[in-house]
């Protein structure tokens, strides 16, 4: 696991941009997954920049999205259908077909979870996986207790998620659903690079357990500490109870220029 500490959120949604755009200059048909919640949206806007300018194009790309809640209606503007549309695909020349969202309104919930897996197994599996990370510690919507081995399945969602996610349903967390499908943690593992953000003292107890845990369902998303090919971007704020925050910033320092992220 990497870990860089970088000076600002935008900073390090740049640098992810920058993994993203080095990807699809070699592998135009890049399988991404993407992530919801406010963590990515500073790698979405640099991406938009990067292809108004011609320096990137995702036209060959696809893409498989984390999660969705499960039982709103399509349009929902905070579906994450709709989000990753809105933040991300329709401001890039990524064709609507090639986006892909698990299937929260599906009458068999769980095909639609088999079907996903078999979606994103087909497409060749996924290059590389943005994450953000919960304040408790999940990933996706893997939430604590979750199986390190799980697979894309319906989840049910803490009270302490829905109570941070209200803000995208005009603050009511009446609002917010209970259920979700998500990528399981063992699908997320399966991402060739992983590429998590968090930013903000809200995050901190989360990064250092996610970093310097033990590896634990409790921290769904200290798995990643078993992943070949992790790199967790986090601003000072979000690495303020980091213990080897030296050492991190010493190895970027250090860092060869051929090695990249
Ligand atoms: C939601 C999403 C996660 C995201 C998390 C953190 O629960 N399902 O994928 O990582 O929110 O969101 P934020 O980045 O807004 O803090």
């Amino acid at each position: 696991m990497e870990v860089v500490i970088l000076p600002s959120a935008a900073a390090a949604g740049a640098l992810a941009a920058q993994a993203i755009r080095e990807l699809l200059a070699t592998k135009p048909a890049a399988v991404l997954g993407l992530a919801t919640g406010s963590s990515p949206l500073p790698v979405y806007d640099a991406l938009a920049r990067m292809q108004a300018a011609g320096e990137v194009s995702f036209s060959h790309a696809s893409a498989f999205a984390l999660d969705e809640y499960v039982g709103l209606p399509a349009d929902h503007p905070a579906g994450y259908r709709a989000v990753i549309r809105t933040e991300f695909t329709e401001r890039v020349d990524m064709p609507p077909a090639s986006v892909h969202v698990p299937d929260g309104q599906a009458t068999d919930l769980q095909a639609a979870c088999r079907g996903y897996e078999a979606a994103i197994a087909e497409a060749g599996g996924v290059d590389l996986q943005l994450l953000g990370i919960g304040s408790d510690g999940h990933i996706g919507f893997n939430e604590p207790g979750s199986s390190l081995a799980s697979r894309t399945r319906v989840k049910t969602l803490t009270e302490l998620t829905r109570a941070d996610n209200a803000r995208f349903f005009d603050g009511d967390m009446d609002l917010v659903p209970r259920h979700c499908l998500t990528q399981g943690l063992g699908t997320i593992m399966e991402s060739r690079h992983a590429v998590l953000l968090a930013s903000g003292p809200g995050k901190a107890d989360a990064v250092r357990a996610m970093v310097e845990g033990p590896v634990s369902a409790r921290c769904p998303a200290s798995v990643l500490q078993f992943h070949p090919h992790a790199t967790v971007l986090v601003d000072e704020a979000a690495a303020s109870k980091l213990e080897l925050a030296g050492y991190f910033r010493y190895t970027y320092a250090n860092k060869p220029d051929w090695q990249g992220l």
